[in-house]
């Protein structure tokens, strides 16, 4: 019907990674992009790339550029250059350790001084609570509801309980982050 090959859309998206040392911002990023998992821990220095590319529809395709930003450098100057034009990001937490919970909103407060869209909007976030594979009675933030008033509270879109070591929830949480970055174009 086409006398012509539809044109391909193309985009190229720089996504973060954060959260504090060894909630498991790797280990989602590798399962993600490489369907792989390791329980070996070598923690990330400065910041890692992985690029993901996704053929969203028949004629579009996305490149995911992911920025896997150490946790050590929660505290660094460098935060402010890596995220220099970033146009989403992940906000990791480890569900075994209620330390890496509280600082959610630290690693929250630091991408919305440093970073925004184009028009001054703040770019979307979402939420994982990672390691559910872990769960049990003493797991952190793990209700429904206190989950969708705190990603009220403190700007993030939504949240997705998430494994990389049972690959649950992270494809899920990246073709939601994906849609809203789309609707933001
Ligand atoms: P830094 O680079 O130091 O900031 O840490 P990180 O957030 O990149 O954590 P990393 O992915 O290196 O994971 C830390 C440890 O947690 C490793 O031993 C992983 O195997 C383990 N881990 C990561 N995700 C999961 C998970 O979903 N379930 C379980 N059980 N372990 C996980
Ligand atoms: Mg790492």
């Amino acid at each position: 019907e086409h006398p012509y090959p539809t044109e391909i859309r193309e985009y190229l998206y720089k996504i973060l990674v954060i959260g504090d040392l060894g909630t498991g911002k790797t280990s989602i990023i590798k399962r993600y992009v490489h369907n792989i998992f390791s329980t070996n821990y070598k923690s990330t220095i400065g910041v890692d790339f992985a690029l993901k590319v996704i053929q969203w529809s028949p004629d579009t395709v996305i490149r995911m550029q992911l920025w896997d930003i150490a946790g050590q450098e929660k505290f660094s100057g460098l935060t402010r250059v890596y995220y220099k034009e970033a146009v989403a990001a992940l906000v990791v937490y480890d569900i075994t350790r209620p330390n890496t919970f509280e600082a959610v909103p630290k690693w929250k407060a630091d991408l919305d001084t440093k970073v925004c869209l184009p028009d001054g909007q703040p770019i979307p976030v979402v939420l994982l609570a990672n390691k559910m594979d872990l769960q049990d009675e003493t797991s952190v933030g793990l209700n429904g509801e206190d989950m969708e008033r705190f990603c009220e509270d403190n700007g993030f879109l939504k949240w997705f309980g998430t494994s990389a070591k049972d690959n649950s929830n992270i494809d899920d949480a990246a073709r939601f982050l994906l849609e809203e970055i789309m609707h933001r174009e």
